[in-house]
């Protein structure tokens, strides 16, 4: 089981994503816990405010440190193994390998920003990680969050209904995944490739394993920096490559 607990001034925005699909099913069986804050209830003065002028001058808003260091002292607790994620566009780039990291938590806060973002001492004193879905702005972190949630969720035994699909998932392995196919054999004149009728799984698993090295030699051969390769992928990336010359 793990738990999320999302700080946001917009927790609404979480209702529609989280009632449908796998992670609706993951919180009907309590394999996750989603718990939404808003962090208006953590306001301390009478008209809830969250953000406030920055110092300096400068367009916007920023949002208060007291409010979401309040709400942070709430859920906490000093004896959980809890982490507790910034998300902003300046922090570390999300991957599947932070994913799989996180997925080996049992309590992760999420804290959401909005306008200009939040007031730096948050992240200076009470955040341990920094996490951007991208090198892009947007106007909250309640889509990153989102994002992490679902991308963290999916790893987590039973989440899946075979567990065994997320191993062989583009990144899980270092590389893009295999094509997929399913029926009818033929639609049109596009036909599925006889060697996943034959129903030989050696010859298909090799199948497989060239066409992922294909897929990623052509779409993404920065990925094949670092993936670790046998000697058989590197024979296989040679004909490939011959292939495709
Ligand atoms: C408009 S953004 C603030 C951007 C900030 N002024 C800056 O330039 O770094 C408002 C909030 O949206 C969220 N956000 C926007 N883009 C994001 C991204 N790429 N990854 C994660 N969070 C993002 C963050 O929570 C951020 O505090």
């Amino acid at each position: 089981m793990i738990r999320f607990d999302i700080l946001s001034i917009f927790p609404e925005m979480f209702e529609s994503p989280f009632s449908s699909s796998l992670i609706k099913k993951a919180l009907d069986r309590h394999i996750i816990d989603v718990r939404l804050h808003d962090i208006r209830g953590y306001a301390v003065d009478k008209h809830r405010m969250t953000d406030d002028y920055p110092y300096g001058g400068g367009g916007g808003m920023v949002m208060k440190v007291e409010p979401v260091a309040r709400a942070l002292d709430d859920i906490v607790s000093e004896e959980s193994d809890c982490r507790v994620i910034l998300m902003t566009p300046q922090g570390e780039p999300f991957s599947q390998k932070i994913a799989e990291d996180l997925a080996r938590c049992n309590h992760i806060v999420i804290i959401c920003g909005h306008y200009e973002g939040i007031d730096e001492r948050i992240s200076e004193n009470l955040v341990d990680r920094e996490i951007s879905i991208g090198d892009y702005v947007l106007t909250g972190g309640e889509l990153p969050a989102m994002i992490l949630v679902d991308a963290i969720s999916r790893l987590v035994p039973n989440v899946l209904g075979n567990n065994e699909s997320a191993l062989f998932d583009t990144f899980a392995t270092g590389l893009l995944e295999y094509p997929q196919y399913t029926r009818p054999q033929e639609y049109r004149t596009w036909t599925v490739p006889e060697v996943l009728l034959s129903g030989d799984h050696k010859k298909i698993n090799q199948w497989r394993r060239k066409k992922s090295l294909e897929r990623t030699l052509m779409k993404r051969p920065d990925l094949l920096e670092k993936a670790p390769l046998s000697e058989e992928d590197m024979r296989l990336l040679e004909e490939i490559r011959k292939e495709t010359e």
